[in-house]
């Protein structure tokens, strides 16, 4: 049927069974369909996206790895997207809303308990967010105009960012997560919520590599390290170049300070308050840094996913 816009219970559930079941270091049951380990709970919705989300050319799509940079890609294309509207830096929505309210995840927001999500209210550009495997995205984000944004973060990196986060919202009910060694033994084999990491990574940064003008593809290092150069790289990337007058005026520079991690952190809204009442804003802006991990791992650790990294990426140009 093609006006239904959810996975039928009965095709999913028929699905379900065909398919390898774990769980997660943190108790929650994965499943894995078409090479990656995508959380139980949120893969029917994750199978409707594919099945029946319909891309608009002027659509940009926000992708990445859990607790790569998420937040602060959200903030910075709100920007620099919606910058006619919020002609001033003090207008901008993000100092009274957390990012994630602005920009939705299709998985986790739109489709989570919405057979049939309403879009009539989003004015163009939409802008989505998502952490779907570029190979599971639906054929029309892959084929239509609309532009793809992959934030890619050090995977060691990523990994203590997510056991933090997930340990501090507390998800885990009754579940007992596992302890740090063994769920990052779990990293390692590539099993854990939307992994393998690398094949994850490897399927955007060879989309980007085929249609460099279709998916853009940025490391969350290289964000810290230059972002008034990347701010204009993602808005001539998306179509919406920085005039000379605005930059004249320093629009690259405040939209960047807008969206750092100190300026997010600090408004009462990340301090407090909660997105759709279980996720503690502030548990979006832990640190921040490049390099944490090492205050968490061994050097063994780190060493042995060096090499499993060396030997996933070998060949692709992608490096970390
Ligand atoms: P840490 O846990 O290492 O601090 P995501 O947004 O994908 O959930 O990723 C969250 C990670 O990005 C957290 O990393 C968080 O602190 C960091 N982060 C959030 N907003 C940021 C910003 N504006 N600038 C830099 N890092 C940010």
């Amino acid at each position: 049927d093609s006006n239904c816009s959810s996975v039928p219970k009965d095709e999913f559930q028929d699905l379900i069974q065909t398919l390898g079941h774990h769980t997660n270091w943190d108790g929650r049951p994965i499943v894995k369909y078409d090479g990656f380990w995508l959380p139980l709970f949120y893969f029917r919705p994750i199978l409707s996206i594919q099945k029946y989300f319909k891309a608009k050319d002027s659509d940009i799509i926000l992708t990445s790895f859990p607790k790569s940079g998420t937040t602060w890609l959200k903030a910075l294309a709100f920007s620099i997207a919606n910058r006619n509207i919020y002609t001033t830096i003090d207008q901008s929505p993000l100092l009274t809303r957390n990012p994630h309210t602005l920009v939705p995840f299709l998985e986790f927001d739109l489709y989570a308990d919405h057979d049939n999500p309403d879009f009539q209210h989003l004015s163009d550009p939409r802008i989505f967010a998502t952490h779907i495997p570029f190979k599971i995205l639906p054929e029309s984000i892959r084929e239509s105009e609309c532009k793809i944004i992959y934030l890619c973060r050090n995977p060691l990196d990523q990994f203590i960012s997510h056991r933090h986060f997930l340990l501090e919202n507390k998800f885990l009910k009754d579940a007992v997560p596992l302890e740090l060694d063994e769920a990052f033994n779990m990293f390692c084999e590539g099993i854990h919520i939307f992994g393998p990491i690398w094949d994850h990574m490897l399927d955007y940064w060879n989309a980007h590599l085929k249609n460099p003008e279709k998916v853009l593809f940025i490391k969350y290092e290289d964000l810290k390290e230059d972002i008034t150069f990347y701010v204009k790289m993602i808005a001539e990337f998306l179509g919406y170049s920085f005039s000379v007058e605005e930059e004249k005026q320093g629009l690259i520079e405040q939209i960047s300070k807008l969206c750092s991690f100190e300026n997010l952190k600090n408004l009462e809204v990340n301090k407090n308050e909660y997105t759709g009442g279980v996720l503690k804003n502030s548990s979006f802006f832990r640190k921040g840094e490049v390099g944490d991990w090492t205050n968490y791992l061994t050097p063994a650790m780190s060493e042995r996913f060096k090499k499993i990294m060396e030997s996933k990426l070998e060949g692709s140009g992608l490096f970390f």
